[in-house]
């Protein structure tokens, strides 16, 4: 997720700004820039890399002392790529043609390229890959063109255009006192200070200047002058919009007021699901802008092989499920520190499917190049923009998680299923395997995903409950079958490496070979029941560790039978396709794994011995 810090007011604007987007560092980004309004004009200066390139390059304009200048209205950005490579000239601010106008944006513009290509014939040209730069562009067109009386008409009439999610801080150089702010889906904050008015992203970034703060609705508009300021609907009609006073303090606010990184990564799951499919669902099809990868190349396809590390290879496993379900294409999934070094059969008609949620693991990044140098066609699942991997695969699909802060990966994971359907329903489809109807049915179900993690979210004290009177268990199973099986291992992992507790994940249908001798009196075992055709046989399983003395907590769709019958305790998700039920039935994992560790009081976002990106073999 970007980044943005607005200031109009009688301060010295630059040092807001700067002090602001060092703030939302923590979020992650990319490169970086400010537009601010000087003698009569914009001046834009932004920079690819840290804050540092950025400031030097100002200190070389302003000298050391950023207060001079006299400067009182700007806006700021730090950018997490989505569309196009970190560089200089994808960097926000984006100025218009006539460069009297400038945006900074955090979002997605699900629509852009229709309104590129429309503007392009009008004769506007664009100097970045950005889905950002369409929006000055179509604000200055209505402000020039059309009967948009100022700036703010423009605005609106430009929001009214586009589609998908925005945070948007607008300067005009024909209008110096004032600057305007919208948000859908993104959030934005309104900061109303003593000297001058702000917006920011997240608190943290005005928080030593106010702790007045509005926070913007969906759909609403904000037009801030040094003096006040006026909120909106997109029809222009008048908000009333009162303040609250923020008492977090810099910490608690960067955590958005969720005690832990990961509990806030968790919560942004249904945005991160959102924005990864509804870009690329256009009238019930999939369009993959980015792949090159042609229904000839699919046809040569003899064998996928998929390669990744932790909680992106336990993602790969449902991806195996999903591909060999619905493409018949046989599937195999490694570790990557295992592919690399077991001379695996790869050639020129296998796919190797790479997933990686930062883009740099150093096992996977080798495994990809021995696929790639065996005569394998990659195909990258990553979430950071112009990572190593992205950049070296053929082919990548982008997960639009937004930074994850937290190690334990949680919604890359949801979004690495994402992307894992839309690429198996592409497939499928360019196979002759699915027809586009039957394709539209699938990206209808995938496009409902959101609204259901919001209600497991919204249920998660079954878990919290559940968690505190268990969260000193020595060891935990995760036990289940097909799909559920795939799931556990995820689960599993989630425990163990923020609690610290010893935990296992195991096919049920395998337990009495051996390992069910483990099952005693007392211990915990966790089962995720969503395959319906493969319930009976997991309530059997559960039947048979129960007879141990096991206490089993089922996780299972609202209208799955039985399980109430033999569970200790039942999760009900949204009733789901069992194909897509990872994507859901993992959340409760993840947050059960949560209140354990926080009932034993482990370091949750960052657990001991372990880093966020593993740069080393
Ligand atoms: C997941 O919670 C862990 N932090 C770890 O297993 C991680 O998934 C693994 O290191 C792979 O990382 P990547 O997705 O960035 O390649």
């Amino acid at each position: 997720m970007c980044g943005i810090v607005g200031y109009i007011g009688s301060r010295p604007a630059l040092p807001i700004l700067m002090g602001g987007l060092h703030r939302l560092e923590y979020r992650g980004y990319d490169s970086a820039g400010v537009a601010f309004f000087q003698e009569g004009r914009i001046d834009v200066v932004k920079r690819k890399g840290r804050l540092s390139n950025l400031e030097g390059a100002l200190r070389g304009q302003f000298g050391d002392d950023l207060s001079s200048g006299g400067i009182r209205l700007g806006i700021a950005h730090t950018r997490w790529a989505t569309h196009g490579a970190p560089s200089d000239e994808n960097s926000h601010p984006h100025l218009s043609a006539s460069g009297r106008i400038a945006v900074v944006h955090n979002g997605i513009i699900e629509n852009y390229l229709e309104i590129k290509r429309s503007l392009t014939t009008l004769g506007y040209r664009f100097v970045s890959e950005t889905d950002t730069e369409v929006v000055a562009h179509l604000i200055e067109h209505h402000f020039t063109t059309d009967a948009c009386r100022d700036l703010l008409s423009a605005v609106l009439r430009t929001l009214g255009e586009i589609e998908g999610s925005y945070a948007l801080g607008v300067l005009c150089a024909d209008d110096p006192d004032s600057f305007i702010a919208a948000r859908k889906d993104s959030p934005l904050v309104v900061g109303l200070g003593d000297h001058g008015n702000f917006i920011a992203s997240d608190i943290p970034a005005i928080l030593e200047h106010t702790r007045e703060v509005l926070i913007l609705e969906d759909k609403e508009v904000a037009v801030l002058r040094a003096d006040g300021v006026r909120v909106m609907d997109t029809l222009g009609r008048p908000v009333d919009r009162r303040p609250m006073h923020v008492d977090w303090d810099i910490e608690s606010a960067e955590k958005g007021g969720y005690e832990h990184f990961m509990m806030k990564e968790i919560h942004e799951e249904p945005r991160a699901v959102r924005d990864t499919v509804a870009p690329r669902i256009h009238g019930g099809g999939i369009r993959l802008d980015d792949i090159s990868l042609t229904a000839e190349d699919v046809a040569r396809i003899q064998r996928i092989q998929i390669i990744a590390c932790g909680t992106a290879n336990h993602a790969g496993h449902v991806a195996r499920h999903a591909i060999e379900s619905l493409c018949r294409i046989p599937v195999d999934v490694d570790v990557a520190s295992e592919f690399r070094y077991r001379d695996p059969i790869v050639d020129g008609r296998t796919l190797a499917i790479v997933i990686s949620q930062s883009g740099e693991t150093l096992d996977t990044m080798a495994a990809m190049r021995e696929a790639k140098r065996r005569g394998a066609r990659t195909f990258a699942i990553v979430n950071v923009v112009g990572s190593s991997i992205a950049r070296e695969a053929d082919d990548v699909l982008y997960t639009m998680a937004g930074p994850e802060i937290a190690v334990a990966s949680t919604k890359a994971y949801n979004t690495q299923l994402a992307a894992v359907y839309l690429l198996t329903f592409r497939l499928a489809v360019l196979l002759g395997r699915m027809t586009e109807a039957e394709c539209a049915i699938w990206t209808g179900k995938l496009l409902a995903l959101p609204e259901s993690l919001e209600r497991i979210l919204s249920d998660r004290e079954v878990l919290q409950r559940f968690a505190y009177e268990h969260f000193n268990a020595r060891s935990v199973f995760f036990i289940g079958r097909g799909l559920d099986f795939a799931l556990s291992m995820e689960g599993s992992l989630k425990l163990k490496e923020i609690s610290y507790i010893h935990s296992e994940a195991y096919a049920g249908g395998e337990l009495k070979h051996g390992t069910i001798a483990l099952i005693e009196e007392g211990t915990l075992v966790v089962c995720p029941l969503t395959q319906t055709s493969l319930l009976d046989k997991m309530i059997g399983n559960i039947r048979e560790v129960k007879a141990r003395g096991a206490v089993v907590l089922g996780i299972a769709c609202d209208s799955a039978p039985k399980v109430d019958d033999v569970c200790d305790t039942v999760f009900r998700i949204p009733d789901v396709d069992p194909l897509l039920a990872p994507l859901l039935a993992v959340t409760p994992m993840q947050l059960f794994a949560y209140y354990v560790a926080v009932n034993k009081g482990c370091d949750v976002d960052k657990p001991r011995n372990l880093a966020k990106s593993v740069t080393v073999e």
